[in-house]
């Protein structure tokens, strides 16, 4: 999604801080850059289709000066990623420009009006009409906090937007509306951002600004007033508690492989829970009549491997649901009986929000499982818990995948507890295994690695991967296969192990890279049935199996061993850790970026 960094500084120049701003946004993904300043009283402006760098060379940005401006990275929603269609963009006179992420919904209709009164428009974005519809509203002599105000009176649909003016040229209006804006203040200057490590190098006070405000800034500090009737709000700021180090590569050449390698301290935080939030949200699971997990992506592989947890320690049945789909297919049924358990790294996916906001309407209870503090999920939740990984910049979900399961498997924990499905020598056995995950992930990033670098150069060139696992193991392999996909591009399918002889065996061809997810348990014996039938097929067959499992060794080509003990409902956290690996190798030896995969975004904020 695009990203927005803006700021008003003590003494300039502002550009560097907003580069520097921008390159950490950039995991959200983008294929545009632009920059405006306010310099000696004018307004300018340079934008252009292309990454940060080249775009900053090309169009000598550095060389603009001006203490207040603003940045924007640009994932096309309306119009062709070109320079026209970049932010910022301009009124009819060019001197008040807006940067924004979210898409306008009435945006045709009010273009017309503009139109009609004489504005003139360049571009095909749905944004251009917010600079235009605040420069109308100057007309009838108010400043522009007002007029933004007013102008988003106007709008449907999401926006975080930032707003710079040669009209008052020592302040930036910023506002949002679902899609994310944090404010920061310091002695230096105040900022605003889509997302917190932005601001961090500058400032450890941050306002996470809520829907429906909108702030104005100035070098020496904030206002925020609500949008619907302009009434003012006091917000002191939070202290941010994570160091910059924690969201920096640190030694490692990608953010993934620094976040897979994070993972045992992540869960070790994932075990710190604070217990009351987890009764709360285990009371409110326990009364539902119906538990739905709502989510999109990785997240919905977590909900997977939660459905089986919550079935099989704490009887309780749960809905796993895509959150796009979620209305379409339970939006008539869901009600004041329901629970809807939302699960997202960010707290802000578009589809998500949604879904909750549907159920919310029908007087179902939500629940919320999140990454991020301050986000819209905490907000619109009845109940909520951190999950505690820290921040996650890299696309591709890693740490939060692990951390997700390990709270959902505590939730399930104290459920079967007050429920009274375990005895107490299997809710401490239980309790005992949580205990170790971080140790056994640490033990699998130490003795797999080198292993998974091997299969890696021995699947390279390989056109595609087939992911299966029997039970929980099969949300594993869900899993395994998404981070291959979205870093790798390489076409690759995963099922459940037992339903490939449906359908999906008809492709199994010789040489076939068929990857099993095989702990020890009680599917144990079925996955070696399905080994069977794709060797038989001439697959090629990789296993994740336990230490010393000779029988699957016998009948792997290849195979990575894990290690002994781990109960089978807790597996898909350790086991994932090579599949992130091997995703992650496949990417480095294709010459591919994998912080920053095509066409993805961190967060998906819009429709
Ligand atoms: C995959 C990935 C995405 C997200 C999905 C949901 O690696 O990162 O599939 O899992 O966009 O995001 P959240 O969890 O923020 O709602």
């Amino acid at each position: 999604m695009c990203g927005i960094f803006g700021c008003v500084l003590r003494n300039g120049p502002v550009v560097p801080q907003i580069l520097d701003g921008l390159g950490r946004l950039e995991y959200r993904g983008y294929d545009s850059t632009g920059v405006a300043v306010i310099d000696n009283g004018v307004l300018q402006i340079r934008k252009d289709a292309g990454k940060i760098k080249d775009v900053v060379i090309r169009l000598k940005i550095n060389e603009m000066k001006g203490s207040i401006g603003m940045g924007h990275t640009r994932w096309a929603t309306h119009g062709a990623p070109n320079m026209i269609n970049a932010h910022p963009h301009t009124d009819s006179s060019g001197r008040i420009a807006v940067i924004h992420n979210g898409v306008i919904e009435n945006f045709m209709e009010l273009k017309q009006e503009l139109l009609d009164k004489g504005h003139n428009f360049i571009s095909k974005t749905d944004t251009e009409v917010i600079p235009n519809l605040i420069e109308e509203e100057m007309k009838s002599d108010i400043g522009l906090t007002e007029a933004t105000l007013r102008a988003l009176r106007r709008l449907k649909g999401s926006y975080a937007i930032v707003v710079l003016s040669s009209l008052e040229p020592d302040k930036i209006v910023c506002a949002r509306m679902e899609s994310p804006l944090v404010l920061g203040v310091s002695d230096e200057g105040t900022y605003c951002a889509s997302d917190a490590p932005a601001i961090r190098p500058y400032t450890n006070k941050v306002i996470y600004l809520r829907n429906g405000e909108l702030a104005t800034l100035d070098v020496n500090g904030y206002k925020i007033v609500k949008v619907s009737d302009g009434s003012s709000i006091e917000r002191v700021p939070e202290q941010i508690t994570w160091s910059l180090e924690m969201s920096e590569k640190q030694d490692f050449p990608h953010y993934m492989l620094k976040e897979i390698f994070e993972q045992p301290t992540s869960l070790r935080n994932g075990l710190r829970l604070q217990e009351k939030y987890v009764d709360l949200l285990t009371m409110f699971l326990d009364r539902g009549k119906e538990v739905f997990l709502v989510s999109a992506g990785t997240s919905q592989h977590s909900c997977i491997v939660g459905s089986y947890i919550f079935s099989k320690i704490a009887r309780l049945t749960t809905y796993p649901v895509i959150s796009s789909e979620f209305i379409e297919q339970y939006g008539s049924t869901v009600g004041i009986d329901s629970i809807v358990l939302a699960v997202s790294q960010s707290g802000e996916t578009y589809d998500t929000l949604k879904a909750v906001d549907h159920a919310r309407m029908r007087a179902a209870t939500v629940l919320g499982l999140t990454n991020t503090v301050g986000s819209t999920l905490t907000r619109v939740s009845r109940a909520y818990v951190i999950q505690q990984a820290g921040p996650e910049i890299g696309v591709a979900a890693t740490k939060t995948f692990t951390g997700q399961v390990l709270v959902l498997a505590q939730l399930a924990l104290k459920l079967a507890k007050l429920r009274g499905k375990l005895s107490q020598d299997e809710l401490d056995e239980y309790k005992e295994s949580m205990q170790k995950i971080p140790g056994w992930v640490e033990t699998v990033l130490e003795k797999t690695y080198d292993n998974v670098k091997d299969l890696a150069l021995k699947y390279k060139d390989d056109k595609l991967f087939f992911f299966l696992g029997r039970g929980i193991s099969s949300a594993t392999a869900m899993e395994g296969r998404l981070k291959l996909l979205e870093i790798t591009y390489v076409p690759s399918l995963a099922y459940p192990a037992g339903e490939s002889k449906h359908g999906p065996i008809s492709i199994i061809q010789k040489d076939t890279a068929c990857v099993f997810v095989c702990p020890q348990g009680e599917t144990h014996a079925e996955i070696i049935g399905s080994i069977m039938e794709m060797k038989a097929r001439g697959a090629s067959i990789i296993s994740i199996c336990e230490k010393g499992d000779e029988a699957i060794k016998r009948l792997s080509d290849s195979f990575i061993e894990m290690p002994k003990g781990i109960p089978e409902l807790l597996t898909p956290i350790p086991y994932i850790v090579p599949l992130q690996l091997l995703a992650y190798e496949l990417a480095i030896l294709k010459g591919l970026d994998p912080d920053q995969p095509r066409n993805l975004a961190k967060s998906v904020t819009v429709p």
